[in-house]
């Protein structure tokens, strides 16, 4: 009997948060059957932080399907074969559609780099920053079908100091999100989290 939850990590980019969940789990902190990696963009950097940890990663390219429901099919095949149980996205930049959404219903998790409501979209941390904010964060959130706007798990407030750079500001974010999202994904992992309505419970 299968005891242990298969997570696989959506992402298109750099995979920072990628690594920071890899690393959790190589340290122990984040208990799981096994982890695969499935990226969009074939020269994602993310795919060779995966060759590093030795995980399988697999590269699905939305541009050779007829439309986007053919391509998250493939996912949605993957996912089963996989025998995922857990879908944690990682900086992965396609919106996922209904079909997909309801297919997972809540086994999608998300990390955002701002503190939801406020800046959902791209260039979250830019936005941010130009907007003059002296307080932004991080967010992970469940997967709904709108964007950046599932339910709340944890959020992570970073000040923004005055003469702060944009880097500076950016690094912050990044080093704040991977503590966060291991923390969500193990409240996930260890039955903790209750969805009621828009509020998600620690229990
Ligand atoms: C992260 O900052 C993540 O919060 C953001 O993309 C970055 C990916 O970085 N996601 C979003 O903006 C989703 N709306 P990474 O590839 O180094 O993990």
């Amino acid at each position: 009997m299968k005891t242990k939850t298969n997570l696989a990590i959506l992402a298109s980019g750099n995979g920072s948060n990628f690594e920071a969940i890899i690393k959790a789990v190589k340290k122990g902190y984040l208990s799981i059957g096994k982890c695969i990696l499935i990226t969009d963009k074939k020269d994602a950097y993310v795919r060779e932080r995966a060759k590093k940890y030795k995980i399988k990663e697999i590269f699905v390219d939305p541009a050779s399907f007829k439309n986007k429901k053919e391509y998250e099919k493939k996912l949605v095949e993957i996912h089963d074969k996989e025998k995922i149980d857990l879908i944690a996205l990682a900086g992965y930049m396609k919106i996922l559609s209904p079909f997909f959404v309801k297919y997972f219903k809540n086994k999608i998790l998300n990390i955002h780099p701002s503190l939801l409501p406020s800046f959902s979209g791209k260039d979250a941390i830019e936005n941010a920053y130009n907007y003059g904010c002296k307080i932004t964060g991080v967010t992970v959130h469940f997967v709904s079908n709108a964007v950046d706007s599932g339910p709340i798990i944890m959020q992570k407030t970073v000040s923004i100091e005055e003469g702060m750079q944009l880097d500076e500001l950016e690094n912050k974010i990044h080093k704040t999100e991977h503590k966060l999202y291991p923390k969500a994904i193990r409240l996930f992992l260890k039955n903790k989290l209750k969805i009621e309505g828009r509020r998600v419970k620690i229990i």
